[in-house]
């Protein structure tokens, strides 16, 4: 994955990406990641990137001009780029959108918009995709790439240690994971199941199978409202809603 971030605090972005996976999947030279300053696109004295709403009202707006800049140089050296726009009026990323953009042969190139937003005109002449974490708003789109880059680098192969973890990850099977333990096999009197212990992979399997879906049943019953159901998951889900009384 190849990405340009254009923000107002690239300091902020690269102190990310300098720690754990994101380091090592960049050292391995599967993730590649440069931030760049849109103050550096100005070209007035004060550097300014802002400017008051036309129509009045709160907060300031980035104006046109270095972003237009921006994107300009970082397109001048003909790689195919995929401009997306980090916003609360965004598309929902999920992790469909994120194995989608692992895949991407193109270039990703993220703006980050800090204040009110960015002028219209950017996002309409410029941006591709625009792409929301969630419902809430955040003082700015830079912790929202992040987000988009760390979930999706996840599934390049070579990224994770095991290469089975991305594939067994919550949403993976339109679910959520399975519970994990690790030794000791007894902490503080709060056993592992006794399953767990066995050696019975195929029993292990369908606690696993069975625990993922009593969890997403009681969290995110949305979840399985919309996933195609096979035999086995019916027959699951009507006994555990028969042992929980749901
Ligand atoms: N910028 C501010 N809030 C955001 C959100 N929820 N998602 C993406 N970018 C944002």
């Amino acid at each position: 994955m190849r990405c340009d971030i254009l923000t107002l605090f690239p300091e902020a972005v690269n102190a990310f990406l300098e720690f754990s996976i994101l380091k090592k999947a960049r050292e391995k030279g599967l993730l590649e990641v440069k931030a760049y300053n849109i103050r550096d696109f100005t070209e007035d004295r004060h550097r300014v990137v802002d400017d008051y709403p036309y129509g009045g009202g709160a907060g300031m707006v980035i104006k046109p001009e270095p972003l237009f800049k921006a994107v300009e140089y970082l397109k001048s050296d003909n790689k195919e780029r995929l401009v997306i726009f980090m916003s609360p009026q965004g598309k929902q990323f999920n992790y469909e959108i994120a194995r989608r953009l692992s895949e991407e042969n193109r270039r990703l190139l993220f703006i980050c918009g800090r204040y009110e937003g960015i002028d219209e005109r950017v996002r309409m002449a410029l941006v591709d995709e625009e792409l929301s974490i969630g419902d809430y708003v955040l003082t700015g789109g830079e912790l929202a790439s992040l987000v988009v880059i760390d979930s999706s680098v996840r599934f390049i192969p070579g990224v994770l240690g095991d290469e089975r973890s991305a594939l067994e990850d919550s949403f993976s099977q339109g679910i959520l994971d399975y519970p994990h333990y690790t030794r000791p096999a007894d902490f503080r009197g709060m056993k592992v199941p006794e399953v767990l212990l066995s050696g019975d992979h195929e029993k292990i399997r369908r606690w696993r199978e069975k625990a993922a879906i009593s969890r997403t049943l009681r969290q995110r019953p949305d979840l399985i409202e919309k996933m195609k159901l096979t035999e086995e998951y019916l027959q699951i889900i009507d006994e555990i809603k028969k042992e929980e009384g749901l």
